[in-house]
């Protein structure tokens, strides 16, 4: 069964992008679509970015733990809400704490805005840097416009076949690239 790591970024007082994981979470655990789990960068509470991990002489023990998270991931759902046009600062943190980590991961993204334009404009950079850092990025993306009233605070769509169709599309897309970098996958 493959491994899916799903990272909730958001570290906002009231944030709305967690519903999203939360039904993920449940849906690929439901459909038994692989084993899942959610990093949730405000447990993670990373400091700001003042190095590498690979390059730090001390790093914190919740560093290693996100590290190990995503290497032993065979894929990884980036939820990314938009915050002024871009990426939301406690996800870029985060990404650009790994290097390796992310070569040839294969990494969906759902964009998430509170609006109706569903933070399709954060997306471009945040997947040009996952390109930079040698991940394969899947084209597939779920886009969530009025997160608010799509789904409840744990996470429960207000239509719930509409969203499923969406969401298991959108996860055996990851799940076809998690199979193909499988079955490419060549002696170290
Ligand atoms: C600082 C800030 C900037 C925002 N900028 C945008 C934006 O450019 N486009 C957009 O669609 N929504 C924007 N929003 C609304 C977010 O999409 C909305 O707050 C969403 O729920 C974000 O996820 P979060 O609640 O999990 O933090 C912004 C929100 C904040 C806090």
């Amino acid at each position: 069964m493959p491994k899916i790591a799903i990272i909730s970024p958001s570290v906002r007082k009231g944030r709305n992008s967690h519903r999203i994981a939360l039904y993920l979470l449940d849906l690929i655990k439901g459909m038994n679509l692989a084993e899942v789990e959610i990093l949730d960068l405000l447990q993670y509470n990373f400091p700001l970015f003042n190095e590498r991990l690979k390059y730090q002489d001390s790093p914190l023990p919740e560093m290693i733990d996100f590290s190990e998270k995503i290497k032993s991931a065979d894929g990884v759902i980036i939820i990314s809400p938009e915050y002024n046009g871009g990426p939301i600062a406690s996800l870029k943190n985060a990404v650009d704490l790994l290097t390796d980590e992310w070569r040839r991961k294969p990494v969906a993204f759902v964009t998430v805005s509170d609006g109706n334009f569903a933070g399709t404009q954060a997306i471009i950079s945040l997947q040009f840097t996952l390109w930079k850092l040698g991940a394969i990025t899947v084209p597939a993306t779920m886009r969530i416009p009025n997160i608010i009233s799509a789904f409840d605070e744990n996470g429960t769509p207000s239509d719930k076949q509409a969203t499923d169709k969406r969401g298991i599309n959108f996860v055996r897309e990851l799940l076809w690239y998690i199979e193909a970098k499988k079955r490419m996958a060549a002696p170290e």
